[in-house]
This record gives C-alpha cells, sequence and structure tokens, in this order.
C-alpha cells in the first residue's frame, strides 16, 4: 500500500509537492491546463492544513540551453495564480541557497513554484540522472514530500524519486485517483482488450509496444508508430515521420512477423506535401509518393479500426490518429473519439496528446477514464508498478538519509 496524503502528518508544516505541470502551450498559450486543474486538490488540503507549499515540476524536454527558453514554468505559475485567486509565487533559481532563505520567511498557506526541474539537467543531468546532492538539496526545502505527479511515475529523477530518500514521503490525490481508476479498468481488463496507440517516435515507444501485445488482443496503430511498421513492410511513405534505424526496422518486421492477428496499420491516408502547405490529397497506403506525409489516417482504416473497437470490450487510447489542430487533418482523431464514445465500452484514454484531443473535440465526459500519465500509465499497465512511486510505502521502512 502507498502512504497517502490523508496519513501524513503536514499540520502547518512545509510541504514539497511533485507536480506534472507538463502542459502544451502553443504562442505563449496553455492549450489544455488539465494537469493544473488535477493538481487543485492536493493543493486546496494542503491549504486546509495551514501549509507553506513548495511546488516542482518539469516541462518539455531540455536537451540543450536554448531549450530553456521556450519551457519557463512561470506561464504556470500565472494559471495557478488565477484558478487559486491567491499569490503563487515563482523562483527562478533552482539550487540556490537563497532560495531556503526566501522559503523561511513565507507564512503558512503561502505558495511557491520553482523554475523547471529539467533545467537542472544542462550540464549535467542532475534531475534525470537523479543526482544525490539535488535530491538532497531539494529535500532541503521542506520538512515532507507529496509525489503527485502521475504523469512523471514512471521517472526515476531527483525530484520524484531521489527526493524521498531524504524526506517523509506519501503520494498526493491525483496518484491516488489515477492507480485506483487504472487497477479498476485496465489492470484486469474485460476482453478482448484493444489498445489505440498513436505517436511520433517508434523507438520510444518499442519496448511498451512489445509488452503490450503480451496483454493486448488487438494494437491499432497511427501516426509515427505505425509509418515505421509500414515502412518495415516496404511500403512507400514518403516523407512521412519514421525510424531511420536499420535495427529498429529489423525488430519490427519481427514483431510484425509473430502478431500478424494483433496489430491493424492503416489502409489509407490523408496526405500533405514537404514542399507544398497547401497540397492534401485521399492516398491508399500504397500510392504515396517520394515528397507525400502522412498526416492523417483514411476512411477505410477507421472503418476498419471501428469494426474492432465495436468487437472489443475494453479500449485504451493513447494517442492520436494523426495531425488533429489542423482541422484538414482532424477526421480520423475526430471520427475514432466519436466510435468510442458511441461504444459504450470501457474507454480509457491516457497522456497529454489523447487528453488534448479528447477536449479539444468537446468529448470531456464521453469516457470512463481519462488519464495525464502516457508513458506513465502504458507502464503501469505493463509492470503493474511504477519506479516513480515504488519507494513510497504505507509502512515508512525507508532509511531517511541525512547528506
Ligand atoms: C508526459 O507528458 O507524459 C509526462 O510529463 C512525462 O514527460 P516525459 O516523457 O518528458 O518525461
Amino acid at each position: 500500500m502507498k502512504k497517502r496524503l490523508e496519513k501524513m502528518d503536514v499540520k502547518e508544516k512545509t510541504v514539497v509537492v511533485r507536480f506534472d505541470y507538463n502542459v502544451p502551450i502553443v504562442n505563449n498559450e496553455i492549450i489544455d491546463d488539465t494537469k493544473i486543474i488535477t493538481s487543485l486538490d492536493t493543493i486546496h488540503y494542503l491549504l486546509k492544513n495551514n501549509c507553506k507549499i513548495v511546488i516542482l515540476s518539469h516541462l518539455g524536454k531540455i536537451q540543450k540551453e536554448e531549450d530553456k527558453k521556450n519551457n519557463s514554468l512561470a506561464i504556470v505559475a500565472a494559471k495557478l495564480k488565477n484558478l487559486l485567486n491567491q499569490e503563487v509565487y515563482f523562483s527562478h533559481n533552482l539550487l540556490d541557497p537563497e532560495l531556503l532563505e526566501r522559503i523561511k520567511i513565507m507564512i503558512p498557506k503561502d505558495i511557491i513554484l520553482l523554475e523547471n526541474t529539467r533545467f537542472l539537467d544542462i550540464p549535467n543531468k542532475l534531475e534525470s540522472n537523479c543526482d544525490i546532492q539535488t535530491s538532497s538539496f531539494l529535500a532541503s526545502l521542506g520538512e515532507v514530500f507529496v509525489m503527485d505527479a502521475f504523469a512523471s511515475a514512471h521517472r526515476a529523477h531527483a525530484s520524484t524519486v531521489g527526493i524521498t530518500k531524504f524526506l517523509p514521503s506519501c503520494i498526493g490525490f491525483s496518484v491516488e485517483r489515477e492507480l485506483s481508476a487504472l487497477n479498476k479498468f485496465l489492470m484486469s481488463p474485460k476482453r478482448p482488450f484493444t489498445v489505440i496507440m498513436g505517436g511520433a517516435k517508434v523507438e520510444d515507444k518499442l519496448e511498451l509496444i512489445e509488452a503490450m501485445l503480451l496483454k493486448c488482443d488487438h494494437l491499432l496503430l497511427a501516426g509515427g508508430l505505425a509509418n515505421s511498421f509500414l515502412k518495415a513492410l516496404n511500403f512507400n511513405i514518403g516523407a512521412s515521420l519514421a525510424t531511420k534505424n536499420a535495427k529498429t526496422i529489423e525488430k519490427l518486421k519481427n514483431i510484425l512477423l509473430n502478431n500478424r492477428d494483433k496489430i491493424s496499420l492503416p489502409l489509407d491516408a490523408i496526405v500533405g506535401s514537404s514542399y507544398d502547405k497547401t497540397y492534401t490529397r485521399y492516398k491508399k497506403i500504397n500510392e504515396i509518393t517520394d515528397n507525400e506525409i502522412i498526416y492523417d489516417i483514411g476512411v477505410k482504416t477507421i472503418e476498419k479500426y471501428k469494426s474492432i473497437i465495436l468487437k472489443s470490450e475494453t479500449i485504451f487510447l493513447n494517442g492520436t490518429m494523426g495531425v488533429y489542430e489542423d482541422y484538414r487533418y482532424s477526421n480520423g482523431t475526430k471520427e475514432i473519439l466519436q466510435i468510442l464514445k458511441e461504444s459504450q465500452k470501457i474507454v480509457v484514454a491516457g497522456g497529454g496528446d489523447s487528453v488534448s484531443s479528447v477536449k479539444h473535440f468537446g468529448f470531456n465526459d464521453a469516457f470512463t477514464y481519462l488519464s495525464c500519465g502516457g508513458g506513465a500509465t502504458l507502464e503501469y499497465l505493463i509492470h503493474g508498478h511504477l519506479i516513480g512511486i515504488d519507494s513510497i510505502m504505507e509502512e515508512e521502512n525507508i532509511e531517511i538519509l541525512d547528506v
């Protein structure tokens, strides 16, 4: 059993909370605030208990110095301030001892959000490599740690796992809610169990796909994942996003060979062009030419996927069918969501893109459960546990380190 927030003595304490505020931002605007809304229950509980709240989160992928420019959490602090109707302080500093002084002078119910923890990855990956000194410093900012970042619970980083080695720790309300919903609907799913996966890079999901194939009855693919499988089958996918790695392609061939009956791939597509932004065509999957780019699934694919969905009892949706934000390529995603809604089956959508598309097309209340976790949800379904919360147990049998 995980130690729950309600079982933790937080009254009047300084509490460090890890949320997942990795929200989609377009033109300096948060286009889906689901993850921020999800964090409010835990924040309200801590406010009720007169805590000082120190919030940690990551945002985006930070691989080089320039990535910092577009991934500051300052925009989230402003959003949180609006939602809570109270001041939310923002600190650009993360590892600065001055931060300790700043937190010391905070009063109960004050909230401070610290800058993107992944900024610490430049140059030495202090966050992602779970650096022990970094973990210890983050822990020194409070007296208790609450892990409430479900979507990051598959990452053993300084701000998720490292910090638990130094502070009494528990899970927050959104992690608790996610675990109980996923246990209920997906851990022993009603069969047939169908997984629908979209997404860009097949390399990121290869292991998960292989493991998922052992759990599900059908796997329906779209996006860059599907393109790579089509390429492995020697289809010309033009200039579409797909793996270039020969070893990966060999692996995909084997996966296809061993799972002929389970994997479904697009039969047709809506394509654009690599040199003409106005060009859009319907193409059968064997008609694609060198400069065309697959941006959405076509009607035949929708029909094929529909027939599998209607024969299923449980469906897990992870990803979208195409570039749904562009109306020319939105039909596949919208139609599949409509079919899922009308199916009246157990439907769980997981991951930033899936949930954003569900909200974009107004299907908010159409499904059994919307999970904030993408990678985390997949990992939980496959392995039955998550490295980012493994160390948080009800019985505090872990030794709290002092550095
Ligand atoms: C997510 O959106 O799935 C989480 O925020 C995790 O992001 P990551 O894959 O960059 O760790």
